[in-house]
């Protein structure tokens, strides 16, 4: 949600280039508008440029310079037009602000500097925390007046601040991430490290109640409540330059999709001992609680079903929904927060709500530094490395694989459990083969004009169906509906009509009848019939087979959504890396 990144010294002179080319890598985070603040020396004045619409292969006419700040928006207050796009300026142009998160008191703050004769050139809440700071900066250092101007704002934020007199760029923290690259003589701050990635995997991850200072002589970190400075403690990532770049594929997504093949078997790596500790603790009776968001909160759903196979009554609460249901945790409960971001507003809602009543939080992450991280007890993270394109898959395969690990580990059969999921990675590299794609392509093209899709699945292939139909609709906005095989007849079957394509998604397992007969209920009433499934069958008009995996084929019918998801966006036109009105991460309410 918004996309920041600054550098001071520049060594090509072109700090407004350099910022543009890393705000495309954080082009995720926000593409409503995008824009850029630097400091040419000829100049008394900053220098913005900024405009709406995505950063795609937009270039810049800002003049060469050695430090530079911008921001990628996805758009909370104020519409998608050129003056609410980030940088914004204060009254004498020298204090340039941008930030990410939502400014809850930004009306009351403002009326009070409208008093005082400020200008606003925009509706934005941000502009008032360039209006302020100019305003406190009158009786104090920049440093002061920023941090204090940050304690007055109300709700999760992080600002980043160009200062023209001081020729430095100020950040703090509070909920929204921030971290700092750094560089040989070159200083990256943030949202997100594969914006500087290409310069430097040596970073610092704010924690909240930090602020920064990068300028000339390198970085400072301090405590915003005390203005006092502390010890900066960088680590080096283990991230590499092509993990932030397509690598030959025309779109992210796509190199996600492919990346699984990889990410799942990775999962076996496994903290052994982290998992054995949790696998007794929820032998000896500890409740489990499964939350997250979006996909994340299916990931859980698909959990819950992995826990009742081997006999625990696990629950899967979507994290916005968790707060009725939290009066039933105690110090004997277990919640697993699912989040790839760990950032998720809602989530952290439910994690701070769990933590309270004494539960034991264990993050199931895949981004590194983020909040939730420093609000678990235990971090399992899943490695699947940086996801770039908006909508998740390789983040989510490699939580549903760790976790279903897990379960191994609670019965005792952790090796088991590996060798099968080493085994998924195989048999899913020998599957994804030209001729599954051309099928998946001829399928796509077949489907392209249609505007309702319906899902069906049972047991496991019921979350399956949810995080299927949602892949359909993220990436192509086609609406696709998923029920529980059951389900569709207790009313909704009365949408289907000749030639309404219902994909039915099964398995090889206990309930394959059920579903079928779901299948030829939907037929009978003229629908076509859309196979995801290791086995063939007269109720199918059309099948897309996947392999036999057990309990694991969910996995492949999975990644089937994920494909046709992405095969019908591109038909349709839409960006499968950015689809329309969505963020990476949701970092508000
Ligand atoms: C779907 C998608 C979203 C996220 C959700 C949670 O493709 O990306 O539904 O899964 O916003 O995000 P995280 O996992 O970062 O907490």
């Amino acid at each position: 949600m918004c996309g920041i990144f600054g550098i001071i010294n520049d060594k090509k002179n072109q700090a407004a280039n350099t910022v543009l080319d890393g705000l495309k890598k954080l082009e995720y985070r926000g593409y409503d508008s995008w824009g850029i603040s630097i400091i040419d020396e000829g100049k008394n004045q900053i220098q913005v440029d900024k405009h709406i619409g995505k950063i795609g292969e937009a270039k810049t006419n800002l003049p060469p310079g050695k430090i530079a700040l911008g921001h990628t928006r996805w758009a909370t207050h104020g519409g998608v037009t050129d003056n609410n796009a980030h940088p914004h300026l204060d009254c004498t142009k020298k204090i340039a602000v941008i930030h990410n998160g939502i400014v809850e008191n930004y009306q009351e703050l403002k009326e009070e500097l409208l008093v005082k004769d400020h200008k606003f050139i925009s509706e934005t809440d941000t502009e008032v925390i360039a209006h302020l700071i100019e305003e406190k900066s009158k009786s104090k250092s920049i440093k002061e007046a920023i941090f204090e101007t940050f304690k007055l704002l109300r709700g999760s934020n992080a600002i980043a601040v160009l200062d023209f007199t001081s020729q430095a760029i100020i950040a703090c923290r509070n909920g929204s991430p921030l971290v700092v690259g750094i560089g040989s003589d070159q200083y990256f701050l943030a949202s997100d490290v594969p914006a500087f990635l290409k310069e430097t995997n040596k970073v610092y991850f704010l924690n909240d109640g930090d602020a920064v200072i990068l300028s000339n002589s390198g970085i400072k970190l301090f405590n915003i409540e005390t203005g006092k400075e502390k010890n900066l403690i960088s680590q080096i990532l283990d991230w590499k330059l092509e993990d932030a770049e397509k690598n030959g594929f025309p779109h992210f997504l796509l190199k996600e999709i492919y990346e699984q093949l990889k990410t799942i078997p990775k999962t076996t790596s496994i903290n052994e001992k982290q998992i054995k500790e949790l696998s007794e603790k929820i032998k000896s009776g500890y409740k489990v609680i499964l939350t997250g968001c979006g996909t994340a909160s299916y990931c859980a759903l698909a959990t819950k079903y992995f826990f009742a196979q081997i006999g625990i009554d696990a629950q899967a609460i979507p994290s916005y929904e968790f707060m009725p249901f939290s009066k039933f945790i105690d110090e004997k409960t277990i919640v697993f927060a699912i989040s790839q971001s760990g950032e998720t507003a809602d989530t952290l809602i439910a994690v701070k709500e769990a933590k309270k009543r004494g539960a034991e939080i264990i993050a199931v992450i895949n981004a590194r530094g983020s909040t939730l991280e420093r609000l678990a007890d235990t971090v399992l993270s899943v490695g699947a490395g940086p996801e770039i394109a908006v909508v998740s898959t390789k983040a989510f395969t490699s939580q549903l694989a760790t976790l279903y690990l897990l379960t191994t580990a609670v019965t005792d059969r952790l090796e088991e459990g590996k060798v099968k999921i080493i085994n998924l990675g195989k048999v899913l590299t020998k599957w994804l083969d030209v001729q599954s794609i051309k099928r998946l392509v001829s399928l796509a093209k077949r489907l392209m004009d249609e505007e309702h899709i319906y899902l069906i699945g049972k047991h496991i292939n019921y979350p399956a169906t949810l995080e299927f139909a949602l892949k359909i609709k993220e990436t192509s906005y086609v609406h696709a509906e998923p029920f529980s095989a059951g389900e569709l007849k207790h009313g909704v079957i009365t949408l289907i009509q000749k030639g309404t394509p219902c994909f039915v998604l099964a398995s090889n397992d206990e309930v394959k009848d059920e579903v079928l007969s779901s299948a030829a209920e939907i037929k009978a009433r003229g629908g076509l019939i859309i196979g995801v499934a290791p086995f063939e069958s007269n109720e199918f008009d059309v099948l897309i087979k996947t392999p036999d995996l057990g309990d694991l084929t969910v996995f492949a019918n999975i990644i089937v959504g994920q494909l046709l998801g992405y095969y019908l966006g591109v038909g349709r036109g839409a960006d499968p890396d950015k689809p329309r009105n969505l963020a990476k991460s949701v970092t508000v309410k």
